[in-house]
C-alpha cells in the first residue's frame, strides 16, 4: 500500500470536506511515521549531525507550523537537555547577527515548504553558517531542496487551507528528533519513556476521534458567537494557539489564544457572560494551576467549555458547562492528541456557519509572498 493510499489521496474519500478527511486520517499518518517510516530509522541516516557538540536550537516556523515547534521547545529541554528558541520565519529574517554565536543547529518546518517568510530565514541561517534541518510535507519544495537536511512529513496531500493532520505529523516527527537526540546525548531512559508514550499516539488518536459528535454539541455555542478565548498553560499554552488560529482561520471568529496564566495580566478584561472561552485543563502536573485560572473566569460569568480527560472534567463541572472529552494520556504526548478536539471545534463551528472549509476566504494554502 503507497502512503498516498494509507495517509490519502487527493479525493474527499466520502467526507463532506478535505480537512474533515485530513482530520480523520491523523491516526493512520502518526502509525505511518513511527512504524513503516520509522522515522528515528530516517533521522540517524540522514542526519550526520553529533548532537553532542551542539549547544542551542533555533526552531523556525510560521502558523500553524510555529505552534509545533513550541510544543516540541519543551521536548527538546525535557527529553534531550538542549535549549531552544522558536523563532517566526518573518521575523527570524530581521534578527541582528551574534558575534560569537552559541554552536547552535537549525530546524525549519513548513507542510508546503514554499512559505516565503520561513525560506528568507533559510537564507539568513546559511549566511550565518549555522546547519539546517527542514521538515516538510511536500517533498518536492525549495526547503525540502535547500536545507542542509531534509526529513519528510509523508502526511500525504493536505488539501483544506486549514492545517490538521501536516500539524500532528510534524509533532510527531519533532518528537521523535528530541527522542533521538536524547539517545545521542545520553539521556537514554528519557528517550525510552518518551517512545514508549509515543507509541500509543495512533491509538489515542483514534479514541478521540470518536468523540466527534459530541464536539457537534458544544460547536452549536460558538455559532453565534463574535470572539472567543483559547487559554491552556505549559505543553498546552500553543495548542490554546493552535485552536484559536483554526477558529479564526475557517469560522472568521476572532479567536485569541491565551497562557492561562496570563489572563490575570489584563486579557480577563474581555470576559463576561457573551465569551465562550475553551480552557485546556487535562489531568496532570498543571491541572491545579489552570483549575484555579478557570475559576477566576468563571467568577467574571464566562462560559466554560472545558478540553480535558473525566476526572479533569468531573473536577470543573461546578463551572464549566460543556466539555471536550480527550483520553487520559501521559503529559508528554498530551498537546498531540488535544489537536483533534480543536480541529473538531473549529471545523464544526465554520460548516455550522455555511463557510466554504476548505477554502476559507483571503488564505491561501501556501503564503509565498512576504
Ligand atoms: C494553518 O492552518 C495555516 N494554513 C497557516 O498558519 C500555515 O500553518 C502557515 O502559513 C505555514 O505554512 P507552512 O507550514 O506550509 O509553512
Amino acid at each position: 500500500v503507497g502512503v498516498d493510499d494509507a495517509c490519502g489521496a487527493a479525493d474527499k474519500g466520502g467526507f463532506p470536506h478535505f480537512m474533515l478527511k485530513e482530520i480523520h486520517e491523523q491516526p493512520s499518518v502518526s502509525a505511518v511515521i513511527q512504524h513503516r517510516y520509522a522515522v528515528e530509522a530516517l533521522i540517524a541516516e540522514s542526519i550526520d549531525v553529533d548532537f553532542r557538540h551542539v549547544d542551542r536550537l533555533r526552531l523556525i516556523a510560521c502558523g500553524t507550523s510555529y505552534y509545533a515547534c513550541m510544543v516540541a521547545k519543551r521536548w527538546f529541554a525535557e527529553v534531550a537537555g538542549i535549549a531552544a528558541d522558536v523563532e517566526l520565519g518573518s521575523e527570524y529574517r530581521y534578527a541582528p547577527d551574534i558575534t560569537n554565536p552559541p554552536r547552535e543547529f537549525a530546524v525549519l518546518v513548513s507542510q508546503s515548504g514554499e512559505t516565503a517568510d520561513t525560506l528568507a530565514s533559510l537564507e539568513k541561517l546559511k549566511s550565518q553558517r549555522i546547519g539546517t534541518l527542514g521538515i516538510v510535507n511536500q517533498q518536492v519544495s525549495t526547503l525540502a531542496r535547500e536545507a542542509d537536511y531534509f526529513l519528510p512529513l509523508l502526511a500525504g496531500p493536505e488539501i483544506g487551507v486549514a492545517s490538521t493532520k501536516a500539524f500532528t505529523a510534524q509533532l510527531m516527527v519533532l518528537a521523535h528528533l528530541a527522542a533521538h537526540m536524547a539517545e545521542q546525548r545520553g539521556y537514554r531512559l528519557a528517550a525510552t519513556r518518551f517512545r514508549s508514550a509515543l507509541a500509543k499516539v495512533p491509538k489515542l488518536l483514534s479514541a478521540v476521534l470518536h468523540n466527534e459528535a459530541a464536539i457537534i454539541a458544544v460547536a452549536e455555542r460558538f455559532s453565534q458567537a463574535t470572539s472567543a478565548l483559547f487559554v491552556g498553560r505549559g505543553a498546552l499554552y500553543p495548542l490554546a494557539l493552535e485552536g484559536a488560529l483554526k477558529m479564526k482561520e475557517i469560522s472568521y471568529i476572532h479567536a485569541e489564544g491565551y497562557a492561562a496564566g496570563e489572563l490575570k495580566h489584563g486579557p480577563i478584561a474581555l470576559v463576561d457572560e457573551n465569551t465562550p472561552v475553551v480552557a485546556l485543563a487535562p489531568s496532570g502536573e498543571l491541572f491545579a494551576k489552570v483549575a484555579s485560572n478557570i475559576r477566576e473566569i468563571a467568577a467574571r460569568n464566562g462560559r466554560i467549555t472545558i478540553l480535558g480527560d473525566r476526572r479533569a472534567i468531573l473536577a470543573m463541572s461546578d463551572v464549566a458547562s460543556h466539555a471536550l472529552t480527550m483520553p487520559i494520556t501521559d503529559e508528554l504526548i498530551q498537546p498531540i492528541v488535544a489537536a483533534i478536539p480543536l480541529q473538531f471545534l473549529a471545523y464544526h463551528v465554520a460548516v455550522s456557519r455555511g463557510y466554504d472549509v476548505d477554502r476559507p476566504r483571503n488564505l491561501a494554502k501556501s503564503v509565498t509572498v512576504e
